[in-house]
């Protein structure tokens, strides 16, 4: 039976959850949260499905002897690949960020194209090719795998060689508009790629297009939409508003499955960009899974 007083799991491959996270503490703040960042085995972009399969149901066996009340996926690559064989196996709610990033892009309705960044694996597994079709078949979903996003992020690269990112951005955005040169929509497929949104955008107008005219859906903000339709939230009366801060509760628990050295500074650096997370001062516990 769910304990509706419990934590809500959360996890991703490594940090890049965290976006997922403050997003939701924002709204929510009341509630309490166990993070889990699979450090050993990050990144899962570059992983086969069986391998994330196997990883995703230890940390979710995990997650439930915690006594969770509910299960966040925070990582698309998770969700592509591994989110059907988590929910048909445990009697939880599990959610991943798919249905509910297409159902925020698909929220203007004169779309008629989105592009979707994405790691390898969610790119090649068309989860959200499969979302969409099923929800219309008057959408063009154009993909393109950007591999080299994360290591910036985790190796903490966000504020210094912005010239570098804006450069691989480029190469990577210059082949989604030339397959599709009307993308009004660009869902960040992956929980780290919203930390690097400015150096997208900059990308976007330095290839001429006006990233002004694009709605980028983060899976943070989309996952608000009907996570309390899946999850039960305790106390929906605290809602703060976008513009303030979120803060943790030292109730919230942070475990890697390696050592992190530059957790705290890195998680810092990842949610302070964000501007939606004050006061990281947890050290994670390393849980061998
Ligand atoms: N968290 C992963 C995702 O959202 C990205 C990092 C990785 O490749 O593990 O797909």
């Amino acid at each position: 039976m769910t304990n509706y007083n419990g934590k809500i799991g959360i996890f991703d491959s490594g940090l890049g959850g965290l976006t997922v996270l403050s997003s939701i503490k924002k709204k929510y703040p009341k509630e309490k949260f166990l993070y889990v960042g699979d450090t050993a085995f990050l990144p899962y972009g570059s992983k086969t499905a069986d391998t994330i399969i196997n990883r995703t149901h230890k940390i979710v066996k995990f997650l439930i002897s915690k006594k969770v009340k509910g299960i966040i996926v925070a990582c698309n690559s998770a969700s592509s690949v591994a989110l059907k064989s988590l929910q048909a196996a445990y009697d939880i709610p599990i959610i991943g960020v798919i249905e509910s990033s297409i159902t925020l892009a698909l929220k203007n309705q004169s779309i008629k194209s989105i592009g979707l960044l994405g790691t390898t694996t969610t790119v090649n597994s068309k989860a959200y090719e499969n979302v969409l079709t099923a929800k219309t078949k008057s959408v063009t979903l154009s993909s393109i795998a950007c591999p080299l996003f994360v290591p910036l992020v985790e190796e903490g690269w966000i504020n210094k060689n912005t010239q570098i990112i804006s450069t691989i951005a480029q190469e990577y955005l210059a082949s989604l508009f030339n397959k599709n040169q009307k993308i009004e929509s660009i869902i960040l497929g992956c929980t780290h790629y919203p930390i690097l949104l400015t150096q997208i955008k900059k990308a976007i107008d330095q290839l001429g297009y006006d990233a002004n005219e694009i709605d980028f859906i983060d899976n943070g903000t989309a996952i608000l939409e009907d996570l309390n339709h899946h999850i039960h939230i305790n106390d929906e009366n605290h809602y703060i508003k976008s513009n303030n801060l979120a803060v943790l509760d030292t109730e919230d628990e942070f475990y890697v499955t390696d050592s992190q050295p530059n957790f705290i500074s890195l998680s810092s650096n990842i949610l302070n960009s964000n501007s939606s997370i004050k006061n990281i001062n947890t050290e994670p516990q390393i849980l061998s899974l």
